[in-house]
């Protein structure tokens, strides 16, 4: 079943079964990672009281409308990291033989150029992508985040923590990197390291800069580079509007129009069929934008990759029985945006909730003013404000209400 289209008439009440419910905070000040990143801990604060629970079988539920996600537009950031407004980083799949033996070690020393990790872009991107287009939508944010929401009720491992601003009526939602994930990024082994080279390098043998042109693997693999779709879409009553990396498209003219001719690419150590938890990941990512197949190079631990193969993401969820739910993701996802509507009431651009989540724990919030968490930046802010004021622009807000999502 294609979910996307999948309409549920009892989606308005879903508010019956809302996950939210009181807690207490006095019992939760134990130390944790939050603490080393702001004089104000999200434990200190008394309007810390509220929680959002992650337990899986609260949202087993009729899955909710999500409609078909509409490409709004698009941009590409180039090998500095710089930001065009246009697809000239658009990539074309190159469809390899089933059994490719592709050496992914091959220029990680000499032909790697990695993107800064420590540089944090926030939503820039998308808010300079926002100022030439300005839609009018309940969240902005980027598809990863989204993806990190949709497969919480699953996730035994990694926490995450994320800022949300109200800012003229939308809601911006942007992650902060935790200590744990901070430490695991500083320590990681060289081997760690090489390997997160690999899923660029398997990018790089399926991909040809135009229709005409194959792949180039004597390139060098750079990972400023990079091509993102910006998509809208409505789950429930909540308009989102957000951008995720694409890696490529069907090169054949007649494919269908963005998203449905993307295709994802993704490396995997089991052959045949990735581990569940890695599964979950593959299908929130490309559900989220509408994004239909994910061709999976499977490799050995020499970093060989042995077998290709395509998997349509409608059936993912299929593949293994019994282990996760799409309609718990969304449900979740849902309930949660809910959750940040009813508590990120302030509308200020210095003002930032701050969502936190550990597993098996409820998702609980702070609230930080004028902090180091704060991420709308002033130019932003500044022309979001001014164009409002201006007679000439009004225009610009309504540009995007009347598509029908
Ligand atoms: P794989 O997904 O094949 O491992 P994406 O698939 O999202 O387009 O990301 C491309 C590649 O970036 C990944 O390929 C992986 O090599 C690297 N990568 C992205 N996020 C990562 C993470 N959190 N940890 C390690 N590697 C990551
Ligand atoms: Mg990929």
């Amino acid at each position: 079943m294609d979910h996307r289209r999948s309409h549920n008439p009892n989606s308005g009440q879903q508010n019956r079964h809302s996950a939210h419910k009181r807690r207490r905070d006095d019992t939760g000040r134990r130390p944790n990672h939050h603490q080393s990143q702001s004089g104000s801990t999200p434990w200190q604060n008394p309007l810390c009281s509220r929680g959002l629970s992650t337990r899986r079988e609260l949202y087993e539920r009729d899955f909710p409308v999500y409609k078909q996600p509409v490409e709004v537009g698009c941009f590409s950031l180039d090998s500095e990291r710089r930001f065009f407004n246009d697809s000239r980083q658009l990539r074309y799949y190159a469809e390899p033989d089933r059994n490719p033996h592709f050496d992914l070690k091959d220029g990680y020393k000499d032909r790697y150029v990695k993107r800064d990790e420590n540089l944090k872009e926030k939503l820039d991107h998308i808010l300079r992508w926002i100022l030439s287009h300005c839609p009018y939508v309940d969240f902005v944010t980027w598809r990863g985040h989204l993806t990190k929401l949709l497969t919480t009720p699953y996730e035994a491992r990694e926490g995450w923590l994320l800022a949300v601003t109200r800012f003229r009526g939308t809601l911006y939602i942007s992650e902060v990197e935790t200590e744990a994930s901070r430490r695991e990024r500083e320590n990681r082994t060289e081997r760690h390291a090489e390997m997160m080279y690999w899923g660029y390098k398997f990018e790089q043998y399926t991909c040809a800069d135009n229709v005409h042109s194959l792949p180039d693997p004597g390139g060098v693999v750079n990972t400023n580079e990079g091509f993102c779709t910006v998509v809208q879409t409505r789950l429930s009553d909540h308009r989102l509007l957000f951008s995720g990396e694409v890696d490529c498209r069907d090169k054949d003219p007649k494919a269908p129009a963005p998203p449905a001719c993307y295709v994802e690419l993704k490396t995997s150590l089991e052959i045949t069929t990735p581990k569940q938890f890695k599964l979950i990941k593959w299908w929130a990512q490309s559900f989220l934008p509408g994004v239909p197949r994910v061709v999976a190079g499977f490799r050995d631990h020499d970093g060989v990759v042995v077998a290709v193969e395509t998997f349509p993401v409608s059936k993912m969820s299929q593949l293994i029985k019994n282990c996760w739910k799409p309609t718990v993701c969304m449900n979740f996802c849902c309930d949660f945006l809910s959750f940040v509507k009813q508590t990120a009431t302030e509308d200020d651009p210095g003002v930032v909730y701050l969502f936190s989540f550990e597993p098996h724990r409820d998702v609980t919030y702070s609230i930080h003013r004028d902090s180091q968490y704060s991420f709308l930046p002033h130019w932003y802010v500044d022309e979001i404000t001014r164009s409002q004021l201006s007679p000439h622009m009004p225009s610009c807000y309504h540009a995007f209400s009347s598509l029908a999502v």
